[in-house]
């Protein structure tokens, strides 16, 4: 059974100030139902302190970008292995705004999840087209090539665990959330590329999250999609209550 992981991207928001007072009152004392897994990815800025505030908590840890070397002369990078050693347990990369933003490449996106993978990290590896290319029906090559060039080389051993998230970056900060069907379509594509590359017993295994104006509203309609198996939630992960009731959904 794929376990249901549910992250929150804060993005450039809070304060470590912010990030704490937000992790006592959503963490302390919360269940987290069995089979679901409850991530938060602060700015860099906050990981070490809230992973102590997390610590004894079923809430864990994820940064929301890595660099592929280990260390080096790089100004401004954090490595893998310094985000292990500051209390991560995951990492989001290739996320649309580090795309559109940053110009990454599928090439980076490919050597940050083996840096990530090499480390012990779990790399969250993200993908999506944009309105433009949906609309000139490009979704699926797009996608196709993403995953093809992101995950190039990459072990099947590894493969194991890394989590893909489909995020359609026309349903990114816009409110407009993909259909529960739109998003299965694009996440059964993923579940056979996959595949295809590595057999259908890994493919069965790797969990694919959905993200995009996510709210405690429509959680439970993509949770229910066949190939959906969790979430990536942006502006809604910033107000906890919102966040629980995704969480609880
Ligand atoms: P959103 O962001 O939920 O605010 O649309 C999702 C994301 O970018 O991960």
């Amino acid at each position: 059974m794929r376990r249901a992981l549910i992250i929150g991207n804060w993005k450039m928001h809070k304060t470590v100030a912010q990030a704490v007072e937000y992790a006592r009152g959503f963490a302390a004392g919360m269940t987290v139902m069995a089979g679901r897994e409850v991530v938060i990815a602060p700015p860099f800025t906050a990981l070490h302190a809230l992973s102590a505030a997390l610590k004894d908590t079923d809430v864990s840890l994820c940064a929301q970008d890595v660099h592929w070397e280990q260390e080096g002369a790089y100004t401004g990078e954090i490595s893998a292995p310094m985000l292990l050693d500051a209390g991560c347990r995951y990492v989001l990369i290739g996320h649309s705004e580090r795309r559109k933003w940053f110009g990454e490449s599928n090439e980076d996106v490919n050597r940050k999840a083996k840096a990530a993978l090499k480390a012990g990290l779990f790399p969250v590896v993200c993908v999506g087209e944009t309105l433009d290319e949906r609309e000139a029906e490009q979704t699926f090559s797009i996608i196709r090539r993403q995953l093809k060039e992101g995950l190039n080389n990459i072990s099947a051993d590894d493969i194991r665990r890394a989590i893909v998230a489909y995020e359609p970056v026309w349903a990114i900060g816009t409110g407009k959330t993909a259909t529960p069907g739109q998003a299965e379509e694009v996440h059964d594509f993923i579940r056979q590329f996959i595949a295809r590359i590595y057999g259908t017993d890994i493919a069965a295994g790797i969990c694919i999250l959905y993200g995009g104006s996510v709210n405690p509203d429509n959680a439970e309609s993509l949770m229910t999609q066949k190939d959906i198996d969790g979430l990536l939630v942006g502006g809604a992960s910033l107000d906890p209550e919102s966040f629980r009731k995704i969480i609880h959904y």
